[in-house]
């Protein structure tokens, strides 16, 4: 079946895997939205989204996607909203109130609004879909220091869980826990100080004990449990979902 996948945080991480191994599909359609969009290549179209900017979400969501009729009506299509960001890691007695507001912007509106407006457009451009959010364990326990990340992860969580009640059986509505990834997030973690982030040296020791996953087995593993019908819908962690062995290669 054709598969049409929407995809935000393309340019580095998880997402820059996620989008190399959609576009390796043969029979995959893939929209970026991103800062700082690659080149349109063939069956690959790139928007240009800040989703810190609320308004220019709902401009994309309303004008810029109406506007682009290239893509043709696939079976199936996946929205993956991937982008997030850790920021600000303080206690949050010190955290910047602008820095709090980025984050629930990017975190969890935007993601909202992007899932709202699959549900609403899916009938035009497939015939059933899927919603990916990308959360963290950081939603489902409190960490000092992770104020603004934990918070927004449980409020991802949650709009995640009511979607998937209120969208089924016609959208599967997953929000995941990916894993602890080798990523540029992971790099910005091990560099916060101790007084900012009393965890700190938990992670240091994750990366110098090889303990991180890389970008592209986990990408490959959550395009493999979505396309396999293996993604439950609600909560979820990679970790404790495992694909058919008879597809692994
Ligand atoms: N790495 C981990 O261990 C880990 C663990 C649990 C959950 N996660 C989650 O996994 C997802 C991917 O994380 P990652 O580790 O790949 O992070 P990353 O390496 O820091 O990449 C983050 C991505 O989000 C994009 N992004 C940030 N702010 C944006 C904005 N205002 N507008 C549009 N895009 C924006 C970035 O684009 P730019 O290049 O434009 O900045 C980048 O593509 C995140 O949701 C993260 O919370 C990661």
């Amino acid at each position: 079946m054709r598969v049409l996948y929407f995809l935000t945080g393309s340019t580095r991480g998880l997402g820059a895997a996620l989008a190399q191994a959609i576009a390796a599909g043969t029979d995959c359609t893939l929209v970026t939205l991103s800062r700082q969009p690659a080149c349109h290549a063939a069956r690959r179209h790139d928007f240009a989204l800040d989703l810190a900017d609320l308004d220019s979400v709902e401009r994309w969501c309303t004008s810029d996607w109406q506007g682009h009729t290239g893509i043709p009506r696939h079976g199936r299509a996946v929205l993956i909203n991937n982008a997030g960001i850790v920021d600000p890691v303080a206690p949050m007695i010190n955290a910047s109130r602008d820095a709090m507001r980025r984050a629930i912007a990017i975190n969890v509106t935007a993601p909202m609004m992007l899932m709202q407006w699959f549900a609403s457009q899916l009938a035009a451009f497939a015939d059933t879909g899927s919603i990916i959010n990308i959360s963290s364990g950081a939603g489902r326990r409190p960490i000092a220091g992770w104020g603004a990340y934990c918070t927004t992860k449980a409020g991802l969580d949650m709009a995640s869980q009511v979607a998937a009640i209120e969208w089924q059986p016609r959208i599967r509505v997953t929000s995941l826990a990916p894993g602890v990834i080798d990523t540029d997030m992971q790099a910005q973690i091990r560099a916060t100080s101790e007084a900012d982030f009393a965890d700190v040296q938990r992670f240091k020791d994750l990366k110098t004990s090889g303990a991180l996953v890389t970008a592209e087995a986990v990408a490959k593993r959550i395009l493999e449990l979505d396309s396999q019908g293996l993604l439950p819908a609600g909560l979820a962690d990679i970790r404790s979902l495992s694909v058919k062995p008879s597809e692994l290669p």
